[in-house]
């Protein structure tokens, strides 16, 4: 035990001097330009209610009491899930118990050994972690690049699994989705995305970018998740029939885990209700983008190349983005600092996430404090 402990600390010793180390805080009374609320779902009063309503139709269990396969499954979650295939406009749709669980099982489970999975550099970890667990090869391409892609493609053998995202959580910008598919359609690849945050924020009822751009008969996985804009938790797998009885009968993050509640399956249902019933969210969102991204170019900020409500500001060097990300705490901002290993070094940034309750004033002056630092 001792010995683990010196191993241990010299790893965290050695993080700390990159200035990397990560520390649990507590959720500040800052102003939030953190948090992956993009449309306030998550703390909508109204929307609480709603689904408190819900919970109090349903059984009353507090938990599910086994793994969907053994005494976890119910009806209503069955019904949620057709629901969810009508929004995405799937034959069917699979809940899992979080956004993390649905990439690593699909990544996991469906590529075969031999195949070769091909994933975007800025692949969040799940999916990487998904590829690493499968027996297929699995290897990068240079972040939305197509060129790269092809060549890649040109060197890889037995099935072909792409794996990109519809928005890139740490740079924010889009996956050039049209052409992806237009380019992986000659070589018979196969398109896994993962629409972690544009689920919620953009198409109808929410329904992500794929199917906004009526793209989604073109890819044959697509991931949703509910702890984003959906301001809930958990996510869901769409496809094909065949692709959902797939993974019920191999996906170990779906088959060997107690399923999720009751009252979670209510959330993500009344929550795409609730999404429904204000369409204005989505559009507001974009409002705040938009005044964020003109301010901060009439301020020379550095900002990265994001059409999405996810901006940052690039500032390099780990000391530096976080003495700024610590003088903004002191001016009332909830800002992140992104490191380096988590981004390239050199690129490591403040990551901005615009949110339907940011007021207009709190973006001006964040702007204006960021141009007066950055
Ligand atoms: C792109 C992407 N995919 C998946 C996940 C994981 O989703 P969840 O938080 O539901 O596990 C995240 C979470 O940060 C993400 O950014």
């Amino acid at each position: 035990m001792p010995e683990l402990n010196t191993f241990l600390a010299n790893k965290l010793q050695q993080r700390q001097q990159e200035n990397a180390l990560r520390r649990l805080t507590h959720n500040s009374q800052l102003i939030d330009f953190t948090s992956n609320d993009y449309l306030g779902l998550a703390h909508s009063e109204k929307l609480f209610q709603q689904i408190h309503e819900k919970v109090s139709t349903l059984p009353h269990l507090n938990g599910a009491t086994g793994s969907r396969l053994l005494s976890g499954n119910s009806g209503y979650t069955e019904q949620v899930e057709q629901k969810l295939a009508k929004i995405f406009k799937a034959e069917a749709a699979l809940i899992f118990n979080s956004g993390y669980a649905a990439n690593q099982a699909v990544l996991s489970c469906i590529p075969q050994k031999g195949d070769t999975i091909i994933y975007d550099e800025l692949a969040h970890a799940c999916i990487r972690d998904g590829a690493r667990l499968s027996f297929a090869n699995h290897f990068s391409f240079r972040h939305n690049d197509l060129e790269d892609l092809e060549k890649k493609m040109k060197q890889a053998s037995g099935r072909i699994f792409i794996a990109v995202e519809s928005y890139y959580s740490m740079d924010g910008d889009i996956c050039p989705l049209k052409e992806l598919v237009s380019l992986t359609d000659q070589y018979q690849a196969h398109v896994i995305i993962d629409e972690a945050h544009s689920t919620g924020v953009i198409g109808r009822e929410g329904s992500g970018l794929s199917v906004s751009q009526n793209l989604q008969d073109k890819l044959d996985v697509r991931i949703y998740t509910f702890g984003k804009a959906m301001g809930c938790h958990g996510a869901c797998v769409a496809g094909s029939k065949t692709l959902i009885d797939f993974l019920i009968n191999f996906a170990r993050p779906f088959i060997f885990t107690t399923a999720m509640p009751l009252h979670s399956i209510a959330a993500i249902d009344c929550s795409f209700d609730y999404l429904r019933q204000n369409t204005e969210l989505q559009h507001v969102l974009q409002q705040k983008k938009e005044l964020f991204v003109s301010l901060g170019k009439k301020q020379n900020l550095r900002l990265m190349n994001s059409s999405t409500q996810i901006q940052g500001v690039i500032l390099p060097g780990n000391e530096q983005v976080k003495a700024l990300s610590m003088h903004l705490r002191t001016r009332g901002y909830d800002i992140r600092p992104i490191l380096s290993p988590t981004v390239p070094k050199g690129s490591e940034r403040l990551r901005i996430c615009l949110h339907t309750y940011n007021s207009d004033q709190e973006i001006t002056s964040l702007v204006n404090d960021l141009a007066s630092k950055a």
